[in-house]
C-alpha cells in the first residue's frame, strides 16, 4: 500500500515536470507592458455576461439588476439600462426586499436588428425581455422563461438565438432536475425532461451549411457517470446534435421533441499514462470556411487537479453521428439512418422513431485530432477557453487560446500544429480576482475580460512590452506581433516574424542593437555587503553573471536573478554582466562597475559585518 502511494506520488511529480517545462508561460505582462482599457462594473456582479455588437466596435455587459452598452471607439460613458427586481412597482419600492427579487442577467443575444434578446433570474422566476437597441434600452415585449434561462445565477444554461428561434438548456423547475435542449419560437420543441443528472456547458450552431437542411446545434454537457465503480470520474463529457430543420415527430411518437437528438462521448486523456479528462469545463469554436473542417477547442479538468485541452474537429462529430453504431441496438439500421437532418421531420418511419428515442447514445467517442492526445495539460486549473484564428507577418492564419487562471491571469497560449506554446500570461487586474467571463473580439483583435467589478479590455496587438529589439520581439512567437524595423507592433505582412521556431536568425545586425543600461561605477564600503539586481523577462532564458571571466551563481527570486555579495573586498571590484541566453541568442541585460571604498565608513553601513570584526579582534585579542 505505502509502495503505492509512493509509485503515485513519484508519477504525479513526474507528470508535473514534464507538463511543466514546455508549459510555463515565457513571459508575464501586466498593464506596464500591454495597453488596458477598464470600465468599471456597478454593483457587486456575481455572473457578467458579454456580447458583441454587430460591428464589433460596441459591447454588451449584463450584470446583477443592470445592462450596460459600451461604444468602444469614444470615450462617453456606457449607457445603463435597469431591470426592477420582481416585485418592485414604480410607486412601493420595498426598500428590504430580499435578494430573492433580484434580476440578474443571464443570457444576452442579437435578436434582430433592432433588438436584444435578454433574460435574467428575476427571483426566481427567470423571464426574458426584448431590448431596443437604436435607441438603447426601451423595453419591448416580454417572455416567461422557465426552461429557456436559469432560475439561479449558478446555473450555466448556454442558448444560440437564430432565425427568430432560441435554442437553450436550462432547468425547468427552481430545485427540480429538469434539463433537456429546447426551442423557443414558432416550431417550439418542448420534449420530455431529462432523468440523468446532467449540466449544460456550451451550444453552438454548425451553419450555415451549403444545404440549409444539414445545419446542426450541437450542445456539449457533463453528465453523472453511469459506471459507479470507484476508480470511475463521477462525470463524463458529451456532444449532443440536433437538427435545425428537426419539428418533431409524429402523433404517436416523439411529438414536439426532437427526432434527430443523438449523443457521443468526447474523449480526452493520455491512455499509456492512464491519465483522463473526463469533467468538460468549457468549449470555444474557431469556424472555418467549411463548416466540417472548424475546429473545437474544448477545455476538461480532473480530479487530480489537473486541465487539458483536446481538440476536435466537426467533420469528426459529424462522422461518428452518421456512421458510428447505436449502443444498445444490435439489429440491422432502417435504410433512412436516424439523426441524420431531414427536411420533413413528421413524415420519418416510427421505425427511425422509435430508434433515436431508445438508442440516442452512440457507441463510438469522438475522439481528438491528430492521433487523439490532448493539445496541453497542465497542473493548473483553467476557468474559460476562448480561441483566436490571427493571420500572422508570414500570411499564415495561426491559432491563439486564451486561457483564463483561477488568479485572474490569462494565458495566451500559440497551437502551433497540435504544439502548445505559452506566449504570455497577461494579469489585467493588479490583485487576485475572479475572473467572470471572457470575450474574444477577433476583428478589432481584441480580449475582454471580466471580473466582480471591472471589465478589461486587452489589446491583442500591443507588442512593445515583448522589448525593443528585434530578436525579443521573434523570440516571443507572438502572430498577433512583428518588428517593423524599428519596434515590435501588430503585425504586418513585411514585418519580422517567426511563430513557427522563434529563430532569431531572421532578424539582421542592424534590426535594432542591445542596449544594456550601464551605470557609472558604485562605490561600496570594503566589508560590506551588497547586491545587484538582474531582471528576468523570460522564464525560458538562461540567466548568469559575469565578473572577470567567470561565471557566477544566480540567487532567483520572483522575477530577478540577483548576485550576492557577503562581504566586499578589491577582488569584488570591477564589472559585472548579467548575460541572458535564449535559443542560442545572448545577450547582455544589465551591466555594472564595482569599486572598494576603504576606511571607516564601511563598520558603519554595516553593523553586521561590524559586530564580526570585532567579535574577531576580540578572539585574537
Ligand atoms: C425584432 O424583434 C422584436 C421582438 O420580436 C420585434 O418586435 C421587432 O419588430 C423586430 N424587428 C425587426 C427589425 O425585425
Ligand atoms: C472541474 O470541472 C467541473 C465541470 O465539469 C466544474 O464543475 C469544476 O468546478 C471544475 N473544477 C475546478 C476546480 O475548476
Ligand atoms: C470536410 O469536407 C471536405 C470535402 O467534403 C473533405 O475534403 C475534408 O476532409 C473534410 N474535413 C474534415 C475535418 O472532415
Ligand atoms: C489591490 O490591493 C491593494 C492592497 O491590498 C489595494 O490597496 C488596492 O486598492 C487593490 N486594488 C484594486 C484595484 O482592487
Amino acid at each position: 500500500m505505502v509502495r503505492f502511494y509512493v509509485w503515485i506520488s513519484l508519477t504525479i511529480v513526474f507528470l508535473f515536470k514534464a507538463a511543466d517545462s514546455n508549459l510555463t508561460p515565457r513571459v508575464r505582462l501586466t498593464e506596464k507592458e500591454v495597453n488596458f482599457r477598464k470600465w468599471g462594473l456597478p454593483g457587486n456582479t456575481v455572473r457578467t455576461e458579454l456580447l458583441q455588437g454587430p460591428q464589433g466596435n460596441s459591447l454588451y455587459v449584463g450584470g446583477h439588476g443592470k445592462l450596460l452598452y459600451i461604444k468602444l471607439d469614444t470615450s462617453i460613458l456606457p449607457e445603463e439600462v435597469d431591470f426592477p427586481k420582481r416585485g418592485d412597482k414604480k410607486s412601493s419600492v420595498n426598500p428590504t426586499a430580499s435578494n430573492n427579487c433580484d434580476y440578474d442577467i443571464t443570457t444576452l443575444h442579437i435578436a434582430n436588428d433592432s433588438h436584444l434578446l435578454v433574460c435574467g433570474t428575476n427571483g426566481y422566476h427567470p423571464q426574458c425581455h426584448f431590448v431596443n437597441r437604436k435607441p438603447f434600452g426601451s423595453f419591448g415585449e416580454s417572455i416567461a422563461a422557465e426552461g429557456i434561462a436559469p432560475f439561479s445565477v449558478t446555473e450555466r444554461a448556454p442558448s444560440v438565438y437564430v432565425g427568430n428561434e432560441l435554442y437553450a438548456a436550462a432547468n425547468s423547475h427552481a430545485n427540480g432536475n429538469s434539463l433537456a435542449i429546447r426551442r423557443l419560437g414558432l416550431r417550439s420543441i418542448w420534449p420530455d425532461t431529462n432523468k440523468k443528472e446532467q449540466r449544460y456547458v456550451s451550444m453552438v450552431l454548425s451553419g450555415p451549411r451549403e444545404d440549409p437542411v444539414q445545419d446542426r446545434v450541437y450542445t456539449f454537457l457533463v453528465e453523472r457517470n453511469s459506471d459507479t465503480r470507484p476508480e470511475a470520474d463521477i462525470w463524463t463529457s458529451w456532444v449532443t446534435q440536433v437538427c435545425a430543420a428537426d419539428v418533431g415527430g409524429t402523433k404517436s411518437i416523439l411529438q414536439k421533441s426532437w427526432t434527430s437528438r443523438l449523443s457521443a462521448r468526447l474523449s480526452c486523456g493520455i491512455p499509456e499514462k492512464r491519465m483522463y479528462f473526463n469533467r468538460l469545463v468549457d468549449v470555444a469554436v474557431l469556424k472555418a470556411e467549411r463548416w466540417n473542417d472548424s475546429m473545437v477547442y474544448a477545455l476538461f479538468n480532473n480530479s487530480w487537479g489537473m486541465s487539458a485541452v483536446c481538440v476536435y474537429t466537426m467533420g469528426d462529430i459529424d462522422r461518428i453521428f452518421t456512421t458510428s453504431k447505436f449502443r444498445g441496438y444490435n439489429d440491422n439500421l432502417p435504410s433512412a439512418r436516424p439523426g441524420v437532418c431531414v427536411k420533413e421531420s413528421t413524415k420519418l418511419p416510427s421505425e427511425v422513431l422509435r430508434l433515436i428515442k431508445d438508442h440516442p447514445e452512440m457507441e463510438s467517442p469522438v475522439e481528438p485530432v491528430r492521433g487523439g492526445g490532448p493539445l496541453m495539460v497542465s497542473h493548473r486549473y483553467y476557468r474559460h477557453i476562448r480561441v483566436d484564428g490571427v493571420t500572422g507577418s508570414d500570411g499564415r492564419r495561426h491559432r491563439v487560446l486564451f486561457l483564463s487562471l483561477e488568479s485572474g491571469g490569462v494565458h495566451k497560449v500559440l497551437d502551433h500544429d497540435g504544439e502548445a506554446f505559452i506566449i504570455a500570461e497577461l494579469q489585467p487586474f493588479p490583485n487576485k480576482t475572479r475572473i467572470l467571463n471572457m470575450l474574444l473580439q477577433s476583428s478589432q483583435r481584441k480580449l475582454y475580460v471580466a471580473s466582480s467589478s471591472e471589465v478589461v479590455e486587452v489589446d491583442l496587438k500591443s507588442c512593445q512590452g515583448y522589448g525593443d529589439q528585434c530578436v525579443a520581439c521573434v523570440q516571443a512567437r507572438d502572430p498577433y506581433c512583428s518588428w517593423d524595423r524599428t519596434q515590435c507592433t501588430s503585425a504586418s505582412r513585411n514585418g519580422i516574424q517567426d511563430v513557427e521556431q522563434g529563430n532569431h536568425a531572421v532578424c539582421t545586425n542592424t534590426d535594432g542593437v542591445a542596449s544594456p543600461s550601464r551605470s557609472k561605477a558604485q562605490k561600496i564600503f570594503r566589508w560590506s555587503k551588497h547586491y545587484l539586481e538582474c531582471p528576468m523577462f523570460s522564464s525560458h532564458a538562461q540567466y548568469v553573471w559575469k565578473h572577470n571571466g567567470a561565471d557566477k551563481e544566480c540567487v532567483r527570486t520572483e522575477g530577478s536573478c540577483l548576485l550576492l555579495i557577503d562581504s566586499m573586498t578589491p577582488e569584488h571590484d570591477g564589472s559585472y554582466e548579467c548575460v541572458s541566453s535564449e535559443g542560442g541568442y545572448s545577450s547582455t541585460v544589465v551591466e555594472y562597475d564595482l569599486e572598494t571604498e576603504s576606511g571607516a565608513g564601511g563598520l558603519v553601513a554595516s553593523p553586521l559585518a561590524s559586530a564580526c570584526l570585532l567579535l574577531l579582534l576580540a578572539l585574537l585579542g
